[in-house]
């Protein structure tokens, strides 16, 4: 193995420093499951990974990115060249993970998987880049957290396969320009709004994923109760769908507690009643929100008379970071008409305080979803 490829291997692999491995099954891994979803475990990545569709035929929803998605990957097939660089935006356990890999699947290409906060060195990405083999898949998740003068050399290695090696230290420093063969870089990010404008520019298709209708869900957990052999009746999947917060990955770990659940009670199929059992006993209620949803519009309502209030504020009271309340909370709130965003912070809606069983202070302490929609609210004062 070349210094390069060793070095690259380092950046690429879960054998970090700071982080345990988070390798799945399929031998992929994802260094960030742990930052933007406290709740999932190495047991359950594993049992994800063995979820995951692994084709574009095979993923339900997400229609007009999965359409998008294949007319570019198979003007890319038929032109025998790599297709443009892909980015792909949404909140955590929407799909982004498993896109990238059916992407390399569908081109036929190998991929390559690291992370922004696993390159902390602009030396980091070169190593990996100048590893490339011609028509790879690079997948850079969390890509929003890389380093500044990782994200420059990126810039350039996108636009012109190109990456300039720094050789040598201080006055004597030189830098040599390595031409790269072509190969696609797929992006994903939790935090659209927190990638430079640069950066954001030179991916050619971007893909913004969205809550799942809850028909999708339900396609998704038949498909996912065959694959772990789960008899379960169709009202039980549909409660189970209809309180996962329109997040796959949340409907397959409901599926499994609702599984545990009708396996303790000696029952041989997941039914409505276990569903609703299993669910009550683990705090999801039945708009499927759960500890920390309700927990945020608690802080809201109760703390701060509906607001608006800063992010920043809210996050301290239901003692999570900023980045969980507004990547894992918020959208899913927002989406849901329960909080909207306000150029002050965060407001509850009429419906929150209602479905928090609570009467405004006052009529005007309640917004009307609509009010001053604002469809990114990362920049704003928080
Ligand atoms: N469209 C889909 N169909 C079936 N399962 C899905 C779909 N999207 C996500 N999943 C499931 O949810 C889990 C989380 O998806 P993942 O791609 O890791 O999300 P993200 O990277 O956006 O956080 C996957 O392991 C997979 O089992
Ligand atoms: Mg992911």
């Amino acid at each position: 193995m070349s210094d390069d490829r060793a070095r690259a291997a380092a950046a690429s692999s879960p054998a970090s420093p700071d982080s345990a491995p988070d390798q799945w099954a399929d031998g992929s891994w994802e260094a960030t499951a742990r930052v933007v979803d406290p709740r999932g475990d190495d047991r359950e990545r594993q049992v994800e990974a063995a979820l995951r569709p692994r084709r574009l035929s095979d993923f339900p929803g997400q229609t007009r990115v999965r359409d998008q998605l294949g007319l570019v990957l198979e003007a890319a097939r038929r032109r025998g060249t790599p297709p443009d660089h892909v980015l792909l935006s949404g909140p955590p356990g929407l799909g982004k993970t498993t896109l990238a890999m059916i992407i390399a699947a569908e081109l036929d290409q190998p991929i390559r998987v690291t992370s922004g906060p696993a390159i902390q060195h602009a030396g980091d990405l070169a190593s990996i880049l100048s590893s490339l083999a011609e028509g790879e898949v690079l997948f850079l998740d969390e890509i929003h957290r890389m380093s500044r003068a990782a994200e420059e050399m990126l810039y350039l290695a996108m636009e012109d396969f190109r990456v300039d090696i720094v050789v040598g230290k201080g006055p004597g420093a030189t830098a040599i320009p390595l031409e790269l063969p072509p190969f696609t870089v797929v992006g994903a990010t939790t935090r659209s709004g927190m990638l430079p404008a640069p950066l954001r520019d030179r991916f050619g298709f971007t893909g913004h994923l969205d809550f799942y209708a809850t028909d999708d869900l339900v396609t998704i957990l038949r498909r996912s109760a065959r694959l772990l052999d789960v008899a379960a009746e169709e009202p039980g999947i549909i409660e189970i769908a209809r309180r996962s917060r329109g997040t796959p990955r949340i409907a397959n770990r409901l599926l499994r507690r609702v599984r545990d659940w009708a396996q303790i009670h000696g029952q041989h199929v997941v039914d409505l009643d276990a569903a609703r059992a299993a669910l009550a006993l683990f705090d999801v209620d039945n708009r499927g929100l759960d500890r920390l949803d309700r927990g945020v519009l608690e802080a809201l309502c109760r703390r701060f008379g509906g607001g608006p209030v800063g992010v920043s504020n809210l996050a301290v009271v239901v003692g999570e970071e900023v980045e969980t309340v507004e990547t894992v909370a918020e959208p899913f709130l927002v989406r849901e008409g329960l909080m909207v965003r306000t150029p002050r912070g965060r407001a509850a809606t009429a419906l929150a305080w209602e479905h928090l069983g609570l009467t405004p202070p006052r009529p005007s302490a309640a917004y009307e979803p609509g009010m001053l929609p604002l469809d990114d609210g990362s920049r704003l004062g928080g």
